[in-house]
């Protein structure tokens, strides 16, 4: 460990602690709020980014939540300062939240420049939430600890648990079949979202916040514990009481995010079964750390860890479980022979001393190695000529007659097109079909919106069928499930191969052997390739347009161009 800094180090100091006219001005502003010098002098000042906001269920808590963190400041003897940050709430924001992580991700980091930080309690949940206050603390690189939000409490039915999305694209399925009734789908409405929290599947939050944990950057167990546990509060105190020691100590992300930590992420996220998702957030915070994260690591990691969570949608139980089985440290401990159990983390000790002492107590929520879930990880990385930069897809949440599939494409230009004809009864659309959606990438949706888990055919979900092989350059949510490949870069928009398919193209599917097929001569797609038109810009002015001219393909983890290259920023003046 560091020695001790001294509090003439702190950036703080810089704007509290000198004899002269600006620091004047900034104490005696402090004084306006009623602060006298006892509150902040010689203390580290801790910046709590809160992402809770009206509209963003998920984080309702959060601004009760802040107050535990700044309890757990105050006994530790820091001075904390809440600085609110854009909420992202997943179920709100449009056209997608996926627009909006690099916009969180700015502001977390300017907030923490702009401001007398010496270190960030970082709060958020909501899927997109993580990875923006992650990746602006990475590169701002001051101490940072990351407080998640926690999963909602189940979700009740007649007694039966209702899992977030992943029922609803259930019940949905069946209302369109006709199996359940008005009043049926007002009780569900009604009865999948019981409490403040995230969702409580493995969807993208639960994935990031144990993504977020693996990589070290949460107090051991912090992401398991439910929203509305008292365990909770008591963990953001925790947290509030670390990051004064974690400035002292200069513990800073820089320190943390090593190569082994993020193979341990991606480890963690294989066992849990996680979004898909994921993968572009976790290449992206890579990319910020200086680790060039290639999508095929994910792969490769894949092949080599099974997945052991029990929890929707690839398996049967929710996180709240979860948590009563043990929770990420006894999932982590099952998996200790392929983690690198030295990696420092944010408590000041290794992976290792966090996990010792966890215990499996629920062992059909959470697996052994010996008796996984799945024998493989949770994502399979293919590429081929439809997808030359590759593209994901989340085996065990599939139809296993689609696992090795070819037929022939249907296809839609846009999401509009699609949602007008799906559900024609003189669709021409077998279950054979592969269903083909483009310009749902990160410039063509705009934003990569979660449309992957395209609605079947209504005539075929009446005639039974539940899954179908459908491809696109979107994401889905990982409270989805079904037999979709996503993320396919380059991306249609800007002329990727996905762009050339027509219908009736035969495509063809080996997940075992990592491969999409698009049975297209290479004469005849250099004839289309001549032939294709860029569409239109979707912004002309504003953030949009700043999004369009600078985000990466899904591989690059979808960061603007300028944010994760380039030198230092220096530190503000104050003049
Ligand atoms: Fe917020 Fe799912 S809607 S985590």
């Amino acid at each position: 460990m560091n020695r001790r800094r001294r509090s003439e180090e702190l950036r703080s100091h810089r704007w509290l602690g000198l004899d002269d006219l600006r620091s004047f001005g900034h104490r005696s502003r402090l004084r306006q709020f009623g602060y006298d010098a006892a509150d902040w002098a010689g203390k580290p000042v801790i910046g709590i980014i809160n992402t809770w906001s009206e509209i963003n269920a998920c984080h309702a808590h959060l601004r009760a939540r802040a107050e535990d963190v700044k309890r757990g400041v105050l006994q530790a003897g820091g001075f904390p300062i809440e600085l609110p940050a854009i909420s992202l709430a997943e179920p709100f924001v449009k056209p997608s939240t996926m627009l909006y992580r690099n916009f969180l991700a700015m502001e977390t980091e300017e907030l923490l420049r702009s401001h007398p930080i010496d270190g960030a309690v970082l709060m958020g949940g909501c899927d997109k939430t993580t990875p923006g206050l992650i990746m602006g603390a990475i590169s701002m690189d001051i101490p940072a600890i990351y407080v998640p939000a926690g999963p909602m409490l189940r979700g009740n039915w007649r007694g039966q648990f209702l899992g977030s999305g992943s029922d609803v694209w259930k019940y949905w399925t069946e209302r369109r079949a006709g199996n359940i009734s008005e009043e049926d789908w007002s009780e569900i409405e009604g009865g999948i979202a019981r409490s403040f929290g995230t969702c409580m599947v493995m969807g993208t939050a639960a994935t990031m916040m144990a993504i977020a944990e693996a990589l070290g950057l949460s107090l051991a167990g912090a992401s398991s514990l439910p929203a509305a546990d008292a365990g909770h509060p008591r963990m953001c105190s925790a947290a509030g009481r670390r990051i004064v020691d974690m400035v002292w100590e200069d513990v800073t992300p820089g320190r943390i995010l090593t190569a082994a930590a993020f193979d341990n992420a991606i480890k963690v996220h294989m066992a849990m079964g996680g979004s898909t998702n994921a993968i572009i957030h976790v290449i992206a915070m890579g990319r910020r750390a200086g680790l060039p994260i290639d999508v095929h690591r994910f792969d490769e990691l894949s092949r080599e860890i099974p997945i052991l969570a029990n929890v929707r949608p690839s398996g049967k139980y929710l996180m709240e479980d979860f948590f009563y089985a043990g929770g990420l440290r006894a999932l982590m401990l099952c998996l200790r022979e392929k983690l690198d159990l030295s990696c420092l983390t944010v408590t000041g000790k290794s992976v290792g001393d966090n996990i010792a002492g966890a215990t499996v107590h629920l062992p059909d929520v959470i697996h052994s190695t010996a008796d996984p879930i799945y024998p493989q990880g949770a994502t399979a990385v293919l590429t081929g000529n439809l997808a030359p930069r590759g593209c994901v897809m989340k085996p065990a949440a599939a139809d296993k007659r689609l696992l090795r599939h070819r037929g022939p494409a249907l296809v839609f230009d846009d999401y509009n097109q699609l949602a007008r004809e799906i559900d024609r009864d003189d669709l021409d659309v077998t279950p054979d079909h592969v269903l083909v959606l483009k310009n749902a990438g990160p410039k063509g949706g705009p934003g990569m919106p979660e449309w992957g888990m395209l609605p079947i055919p209504k005539k075929l979900v009446k005639a039974g069928v539940r899954d179908m092989l459908r491809v696109s350059d979107g994401r889905m949510s990982g409270t989805s499930y079904g037999a979709c490949i996503l993320h396919v870069a380059p991306e249609s928009f800007v002329g990727g191969p996905l762009a050339l398919v027509r219908n009736g193209d035969e495509i063809e599917v080996d997940v075992a052997a990592r491969r999409i097929h698009l049975h297209v001569g290479e004469e005849e797609l250099a004839r289309r390739r001549a032939a294709w038109q860029p569409p239109e810009p979707r912004y002309g002015r504003g953030y949009g347009a700043m999004f369009s001219a600078h985000v990466g393909q899904a591989d690059e983890g979808c960061d603007f161009d300028f944010l994760n290259r380039g030198a230092a920023i220096p530190e503000p003046e104050i003049h």
